[in-house]
């Protein structure tokens, strides 16, 4: 597959990335057994990840703005773009050994994002979307499902951690859909999530309360696979909201239907 030169930069960042993440999941195996866990382990590795992927792209891209969980934003002297980044999104998964977790790199010209990385180093699964190019799993176009009725969708949702967010709304949702749908499910990985969706694995996703960096790469992947992304409201823009709703036109619809009034 011939990709731009954009994106072979964005990949060979995510893959270097993604080989530490590996090895540290090694490690994690075996902190598991000890009193305190892994977590300063994983904090650290995170942070690792995170100045990685940003030596790299200043470097091939020098001037780019950089946003980053770990290291907030970086301005460069290029204003019109900017990195969007989750080093290691899926941390509790990946704290406790689960393999679904991911390296998340958007860009943003001008406020779009136009090209998008998603990268699970456990299972070697790289998703690329680039605007107007179409999005792919390992070199393999992928399209949105075309289910239209819900109760044949397995739908992903995010259930707020402890101490965050509104755990009352999000079980009445859950309600709402669980009743309507063939399967729900929780992952714990919004990129991979919104992924999956662009795989035509899921056939939607929604959550509340995310972050750019959680979103940014995932929303070009659905989008250039053929599915609508937007916030709760339906017409709105899931990444200044940080709520998502995605899937194909009739399931996005759908589930906006059920969850605005929630
Ligand atoms: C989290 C994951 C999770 C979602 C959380 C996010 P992190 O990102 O995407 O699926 O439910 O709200 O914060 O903290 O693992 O990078
Ligand atoms: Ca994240
Ligand atoms: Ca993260």
């Amino acid at each position: 597959m011939l990709y731009s030169a954009l994106i072979n930069v964005m990949v060979k960042a995510a893959r270097r990335a993604g080989r530490s993440l590996k090895r540290d999941l090694g490690e994690i195996e075996h902190l598991q057994v000890s009193l305190k866990g892994p977590a300063n382990f994983v904090s650290l590795a995170d942070k690792r990840a995170e100045e990685m992927l940003y030596t790299d792209l200043a470097k091939a891209r020098p001037g780019y703005g950089f946003l980053g969980e770990e290291g907030g934003s970086r301005e460069g002297s290029d204003k019109s773009h900017t990195w969007i980044v989750d080093p290691l999104d899926g941390t509790t998964n990946f704290l406790h050994g689960i393999p679904q977790f991911a390296i998340s790199i958007g860009l943003a010209r001008e406020g779009t994002v136009i090209a998008g990385v998603i990268y699970n180093p456990a299972n070697d699964e790289l998703y690329i979307a680039e605007r107007g190019k179409g999005a792919f799993l390992n070199d393999q176009r992928i399209r949105v499902a075309g289910r239209r009725k819900l109760n044949e969708c397995v739908i992903a949702c995010g259930l707020p951690h402890i101490g965050r967010g509104d755990h009352e709304q999000s079980r009445r949702e859950m309600t709402e859909i669980q009743d309507k749908v063939a399967g729900l499910r929780r992952f714990g990985a919004a990129s991979l999530d919104m992924a999956f969706v662009a795989a035509g694995r899921l056939d939607g996703y929604w959550e509340r309360n995310l972050q750019a960096w959680d979103i940014a790469a995932g929303q070009i992947m659905v989008r250039e696979a053929g599915g609508i992304v937007s916030g709760i409201e339906g017409n709105d823009n899931a990444l200044t909201t940080g709520h998502v709703v995605c899937g194909n036109e009739f399931v996005q619809a759908e589930l906006v239907k059920i969850l605005k009034p929630l």
